[in-house]
């Protein structure tokens, strides 16, 4: 498994292009269940999630092809189709429960494994299966698997989640799609991912208002036909790369970076007397002098602060001038990255769903283990101001959700390079 290493000390000035979001492009993938006709996705992020839910779509019977060099995906699933998501696919990716909704909309029967528990937390399903079950469906879970059965076709109904989960929003929406009659799903997810979906699904014949508020009303159809779509910007790259120039100093553009994606935390960053600008091309971030102000988060649902951002913003405070507490109140267990920060001479303390970190003046260089997605590129953030050499192992978690980020922080300025490790 490869390592990245990081030499710190590097300010970072120059321009780093932002892909197309990972978690829009997992939940628009599934959409294909949903029509014979072609789907197709341009700007595709290049992503080892990407490449698992495609074979998890082929392994359903779905031809899924990558051309313009992965950045557009094709898609035809013409029938008939598998209804069975195996174990050994979902098990690698929680987001592979998101064909569940399309099958069982489409087919009237759908067997997903349930995907079991990650590093981050429990993650239990219950969200999707109430709301699928007021739709109608029969669900049962058998061997580890959740048997899902609809054998007269789902039927709208007001479905009232007890918590805006992403996953069981774009689960439930793209079922209601070609359900008999009207469904309103109540305290739905606002994330742009959802906006996203919701684009995507109206241009293939949904009939959907309110994507992007709290009340999705869907109206089904009969038939979905095909369409193509360009998938939205990736706020959580976004995000982590605004925090490179924060965390050791410089001014970077990201292109294509949207400051309505990233509302709650560009505001934090300010608070932290970090500039963000918003240009032609996207966003503009810079740390002109001294340390950064220690600030207080709290992880929320959109449009608060994302959890998918907590982890890079304790690499930002680890050296802010004064206290800074991150309190994390979407997944029970996600602050494996401090015990890792620890080891690089930050100052950290977990009680609880809360991490309170005193600013050090310099973190130093030492060998880490990434633990997760997004605690992998708050160790590669950290090591950027670190003194010496960071080495980041086990980056097969990098992967999955950032595009060659060597690369991309390499043509900035930052000195990295990624280690093949036998
Ligand atoms: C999505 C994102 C992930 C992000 C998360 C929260 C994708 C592919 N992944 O994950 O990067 O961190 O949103 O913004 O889009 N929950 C239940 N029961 C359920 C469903 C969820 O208790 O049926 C809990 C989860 O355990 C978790 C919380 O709700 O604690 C949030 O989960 P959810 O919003 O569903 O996240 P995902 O869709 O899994």
């Amino acid at each position: 498994m490869d390592s990245i290493v990081v030499t710190g000390g590097s300010e970072l000035t120059g321009q780093i292009p932002i892909a197309g979001a990972k978690n829009a492009c997992l939940a628009l993938m599934p959409a294909t269940l949903l029509t014979e006709e072609p789907l197709t996705l341009m700007n595709a992020p290049r992503l080892s999630d990407i490449k698992t839910m495609t074979l998890l779509l082929q392994s359903l019977g779905s031809e899924v092809q990558s051309l313009a060099d992965e950045r557009v995906i094709a898609m035809s699933s013409l029938g008939p189709l598998s209804t069975t998501a195996d174990y050994d696919i979902v098990r690698k990716m929680r987001a592979s429960n998101l064909v569940l909704g399309p099958l069982l909309a489409r087919e009237g029967e759908a067997v997903v494994s349930l995907p079991g528990g990650c590093a981050i937390g429990a993650r239990p399903m219950d969200i999707h299966i109430t709301a699928l079950e007021a739709l109608g469906a029969e669900i049962e879970l058998r061997d580890g698997y959740l048997h899902a059965k609809a054998p007269g076709g789902l039927k709208g109904a007001r479905v009232p989640f007890r918590f805006a989960s992403v996953g069981a929003t774009e689960n439930t929406l793209m079922a209601a799609t070609l359900a008999k009659g009207t469904t309103v799903i109540e305290n739905a997810a606002r994330e742009p991912e959802i906006i996203d979906l919701a684009a995507c699904l109206s241009k293939m014949g949904a009939q959907i208002e309110g994507a992007g508020t709290s009340t999705i009303e869907v109206q089904g159809v009969d038939r979905l036909g095909g369409a193509t779509h360009s998938v939205v910007t990736d706020r959580i790259e976004l995000g982590t790369y605004m925090l490179a120039p924060a965390i050791c100093g410089g001014d970077i553009e990201c292109l294509g970076g949207r400051l309505d994606l990233v509302t709650a935390f560009a505001e934090k960053l300010d608070a932290a007397g970090i500039s963000v600008e918003e240009t032609e091309a996207g966003l503009r971030v810079a740390r002109k002098n001294g340390r950064v102000t220690a600030i207080d988060v709290s992880t929320q649902p959109f449009p608060g602060f994302p959890t998918d951002l907590q982890a890079q913003m304790m690499a930002l405070m680890c050296t802010a001038d004064g206290v800074s507490h991150l309190e994390e109140t979407i997944f029970e267990n996600r602050f494996m990255h401090a015990p890792e920060l620890l080891r690089m001479g930050a100052d950290i303390e977990v009680h609880g769903g809360t991490a309170t970190v005193t600013g050090v003046e310099r973190l130093k260089g030492a060998p880490v283990m990434a633990t997760d997605l997004r605690a992998s590129v708050s160790l590669i953030l950290a090591g950027l101001a670190a003194e010496g050499d960071t080495v980041v192992n086990r980056v097969y978690h990098l992967d999955r959700g950032y595009e060659h980020v060597e690369e991309k922080l390499g043509a900035v300025g930052a000195k990295i390079e990624r280690v093949p490790v036998e």
